[in-house]
């Protein structure tokens, strides 16, 4: 392939080289010119004053002014570790993708987050977390930019920015720091009804992970395959840890986030420091590739919804283990840059319209955050496959690009036309037919059932489960000061289970409302049982 004119070393450019500690045997300016005192500005005296000509000072201290970035506008509070991935090769039937292939080795860069929190916030709250993994595949790097929960809160990208602003502090107090807010955020969920299936994963133990090596991960949304001869199929993505998922009591989050607000870092570091690898299995349901989008009536491009894995079994495609901690937190941790477009060959997206917004989001903010459009630069995220691409120029350029013809076809720098065929290329279209169909703000008739699935979130747990989120809701309930919006959330509470919304309403001191949603309309749909499927018992 074509050389990466993006890494040049610096025997390539002139640039010299930086030292990488702080072993050297001399301390230098950041020009290299050797420095013998680091302890005492230039003066005029001993007394000073001290003298504006002082260049070691005003480097020194300029350039720890500027030591910070902005944090992450979600998800700002993380931990990341290196690993490594390795296809079975299960995946190959569906994808023509060569990372999946039988015993291929990826390695691979994990970010684990909590949502809401600042950087600075405890770990062990209740939130949902991220699970980001970036693949650096010879074939372009993947990220599978997931969460611990498998569905989201909303069904549409543009209610993002409202769902956060529901969630984090407060404008006015920035209150509370590290967990949702109260009164946004159930005004928010008991407003915008499709959230309560997120909502209630997140009153569940989910909320509140053991450990980031304990915790499940999912790419939500539904993604396409495609094959060396062009079929597709739909799947979902499965992150499952080899530990087994296990969380903290709520007790036990509450002291941690004061006894040690580091838990979950700590406990990822000291694992792997320690030789004790976390594993997870990557698997994927598959489904067929319909027009109609749906499994066992189920709206695949949905991801407030499931697919229950009784009827449509998790297939393990590989192994992830992660194996180093990273050298620089800020360089590695803080830096790395996911985005869902970032796809090799014979992994596409869906219309979910979450996943369209994504699309769009993550370039976007990561062009504030890390100082223009040159991020893929920054070591954590260059690809390791080579790299030749015709962008140019910008902040923070790092590559001395050679040739006049940043263009192709040219006929100057031997940029010839594209090869003909695209079995290796990303980015190909899947002639899926687009309906034709009014332009409209609207969404699906099949997005407006937003209780089913949380019935049968609610019906799947034993008995101490569902004391445990009873206990939750009541606890985060009760920290609203508005009591409409207590009584709204209990509404939604009736629709999903009359005991569940007793035992909440009883903690709190508020009647228990009737349903308002007809109990016809929470039921299964025929579709699921002509595949065969069952609803978990109660
Ligand atoms: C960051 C997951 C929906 C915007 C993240 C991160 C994860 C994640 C894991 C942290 C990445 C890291 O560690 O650096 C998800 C999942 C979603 C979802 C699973 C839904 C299924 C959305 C939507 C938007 C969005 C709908 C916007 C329309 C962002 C932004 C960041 C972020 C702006 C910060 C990225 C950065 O600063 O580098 N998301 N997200 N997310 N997400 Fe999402």
């Amino acid at each position: 392939g074509a050389p990466d004119t993006r890494t040049p070393t610096g025997a390539e450019t002139g640039v010299p080289k930086i030292a990488k500690g702080q072993q050297g045997a001399y301390l230098t300016t950041a020009n290299g010119a050797r420095l013998r005192d680091t302890d005492h500005s230039l003066k005029a005296g001993p007394r000073g004053p001290v003298l504006l000509q002082d260049h070691h000072l005003r480097e020194k201290i300029t350039h720890f002014d500027h030591e910070r970035i902005p944090e992450r506008v979600v998800h700002a509070r993380g931990a990341g570790a290196h690993g490594v991935f390795v296809a079975n090769g299960a995946a190959e039937q569906v994808t023509r993708a060569g990372f999946l292939k039988k015993g291929r080795e990826t390695p691979v860069f994990v970010r684990f987050s909590t949502v809401l929190g600042s950087r600075g916030s405890a770990d062990t709250v209740r939130d949902t977390r991220g699970f980001a993994t970036k693949f650096y595949t010879d074939e372009g790097t993947f990220d599978l930019v997931g969460n611990n929960i498998p569905v989201f809160f909303i069904q549409d990208a543009i209610k993002f920015p409202d769902v956060i602003h529901a969630g984090k502090p407060h404008p006015d107090r920035e209150i509370p720091q590290a967990q949702s807010a109260h009164d946004t955020f159930w005004d928010f969920v008991s407003l915008h009804t499709e959230a309560q299936h997120h909502t209630i994963w997140n009153m569940s133990d989910r909320g509140i992970p053991r450990s980031y090596r304990t915790m499940e991960g999912f790419g939500v949304h539904t993604f396409r395959m495609v094959d060396d001869a062009g079929a597709t199929v739909l799947v979902k993505f499965h992150w499952k840890p080899k530990l087994g998922v296990h969380s903290l009591d709520w007790e036990e989050a509450q002291l941690l986030s004061g006894m040690d607000p580091d838990f979950h870092r700590r406990d990822l570091y000291d694992a792997i420091e320690a030789g004790a690898f976390p594993q997870w299995e990557l698997g994927i349901q598959v489904f067929p590739d319909t027009p109609e989008e749906t499994f066992a009536g189920v709206d695949l491009l949905d991801p407030t919804k499931i697919v229950p894995e009784e009827m449509a079994p998790v297939q393990p495609i590989g192994t992830l283990t992660l194996n180093r901690t990273p050298t620089n937190y800020f360089a590695e941790v803080e830096q790395v840059a996911f985005h869902v477009g970032h796809l090799p060959p014979g992994i596409d997206v869906t219309n979910d319209p979450l996943m369209q917004g994504r699309l769009f989001s993550y370039v976007d903010t990561q062009l504030t955050r890390l100082g223009g459009p040159n991020f893929t630069q920054i070591p954590i995220n260059r690809p390791h496959a080579d790299v030749n691409d015709m962008l140019r120029d910008g902040f923070h350029q790092h590559a001395v690009h050679a040739g006049v013809a940043p263009y192709r076809p040219n006929s100057l720098d031997g940029g010839n036309p594209f090869p003909a065929g695209d079995r290796e290329h990303a980015f190909v279209d899947v002639p899926v037919t687009v309906a034709e169909a009014p332009k409209v703000r609207a969404s699906p008739a099949s997005f407006d059932d937003h209780y089913s699935q949380v019935r049968l979130f609610w019906a799947s747990m034993s008995p101490v489960e569902k004391e445990h989120i009873v206990r939750a809701y009541t606890f985060e309930l009760g920290k609203c000061y508005h009591q409409a919006i207590k009584e709204r959330q209990l509404q939604c509470l009736a629709n999903v289970d009359p005991v569940l919304c007793e035992q909440v309403a009883t903690g709190l001191g508020l009647p228990v409302p009737q349903p308002t949603v007809p109990p016809a309309e929470v039921q299964p749909s025929p579709a699921l049982s002509q595949v065969g499927g069952e609803w978990p018992a109660d």
